[in-house]
């Protein structure tokens, strides 16, 4: 075998490069995590001591132990001889971080889901009052989709009343490089919120005309990558939020979240017909509490109608079909979970459950796709 320290570490850098960083999505050395590769002859014929100094973006960050154990693993499954990996883990530079960070924001520029050529689906997910279940359906669905192998991200987009990082049980602040911010993952999804911030950090966000710079902040300084499917879990009522999305995002499509009752229902149009100002599609209409199941029996607590009401009302205001796409049960489970911190549409091991609530959202999403 002709293998010498220096094509071993040639090598070793070139698997590497098959390393991603799970927040940034790129590979440790395109990240220029790597900052030496060293191969030394051990005892043992075609061994070798193998030292790798990685630099991560920030200390203590929490993925590095994944990081790590990839490192190794790509070191030590090496075919071609037996290596011994030694990890040195330390911080970049501020420097080093501040250049990395204006490079990766450089090539991303502002809002990244304007792009020519970007195929993030984009839904926001409207109501026209509070408690009809905007949050819970954006929360479920969101999960749904990420078991569904979808690449997923949610902005919790209701500044005043945000209730996604409770409903997926985050705890944790997003890491902040040098002002760009990483999303929390949880339950597979990509999430950002004001609530997950505090003090200065939240006071920032909060600043200027308020709902439509924290939008802008929500898609300009957090590193979303590339998702399949983003949510916007928009605040309730009929205006500013719907204009300031078709603004920043005029992509996105706008679902509208009702109860069955006329009092839901009727402001829940007047949520729809901001697309009669701005140019943004309504994709469809989603009623919730729909019904109960009783003893095999399905009882319409809330009365019927409302989906169906909003769907012909906005199909006949905007000339095109805005179908009713679902009809979600009531689900005393669906808020338990959702006070636990986990998707109703999980099981404890977050796979997407494949009866009752589980099978509804995933009909919705498929819809939704259009798949
Ligand atoms: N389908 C459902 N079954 C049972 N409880 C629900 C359902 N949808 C929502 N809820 C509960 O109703 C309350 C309001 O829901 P939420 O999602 O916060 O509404 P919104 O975001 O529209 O204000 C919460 O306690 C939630 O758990
Ligand atoms: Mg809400």
């Amino acid at each position: 075998m002709t293998v010498t320290p220096r094509k071993i570490e040639a090598d070793i850098y070139d698997r590497l490069s098959r390393v991603i960083d799970p927040e940034l999505g790129r590979s440790v050395t395109d990240l220029g995590m790597i900052a030496a590769i060293h191969a030394d002859p051990a005892v043992a014929p075609d061994a070798y001591d193998v030292t790798v100094q990685v630099e991560l973006t920030v200390e203590g960050c929490p993925l590095s132990e994944t990081i790590t154990n990839q490192i190794n693993g790509a070191v030590a499954s090496y075919p071609d001889a037996t290596l011994t990996p030694h990890i040195e883990v330390t911080s970049m530079s501020r420097d080093k971080l501040a250049d990395l960070v204006a490079d990766l924001k450089a090539e991303r520029k502002q809002n990244p889901f304007t792009k020519p050529g970007v195929k993030t689906r984009i839904f926001a997910i409207a109501s026209g009052k509070g408690g009809v279940g905007k949050s819970s359906v954006t929360a479920n669905l969101a999960a749904t989709f990420a078991a569904l192998g979808y690449d997923t991200a949610a902005i919790d987009a209701d500044i005043y009343g945000f209730s996604l990082p409770k409903l997926f049980g985050v705890r944790t602040q997003p890491t902040n490089l040098n002002g760009m911010l990483m999303p929390v993952t949880a339950w597979g999804v990509k999430l950002i919120s004001i609530g997950m911030f505090a003090g200065a950090d939240r006071a920032i966000l909060w600043r200027g005309p308020r709902l439509q710079r924290s939008l802008e902040q929500f898609l300009s300084d957090v590193w979303w990558g590339e998702p399949d499917v983003l949510l916007l879990d928009l605040a309730p009522g009929t205006g500013d939020m719907a204009i300031s999305v078709a603004q920043a995002l005029p992509n996105a499509e706008l679902v509208v979240v009702t109860t069955p009752q006329p009092s839901a229902s009727d402001v829940a149009v007047r949520s729809g017909l901001v697309a009669l100002q701005v140019p943004m599609k309504v994709r469809g209409v989603v009623e919730n509490m729909s019904w109960y199941e009783h003893k095999g029996e399905k009882l319409r607590i809330f009365g019927e109608g409302g989906g169906r009401r909003v769907s012909e009302q906005l199909t006949d205001a905007l000339g095109y079909e805005v179908p009713l796409m679902a009809q979600l049960p009531l689900e005393p489970e669906l808020r338990e979970t959702g006070e636990a911190g986990r998707p109703a549409v999980l099981d404890k091991d977050g796979a997407l459950r494949t009866d009752g609530i589980g099978r509804e959202f995933r009909t919705l999403a498929e819809r939704l796709m259009g798949v």
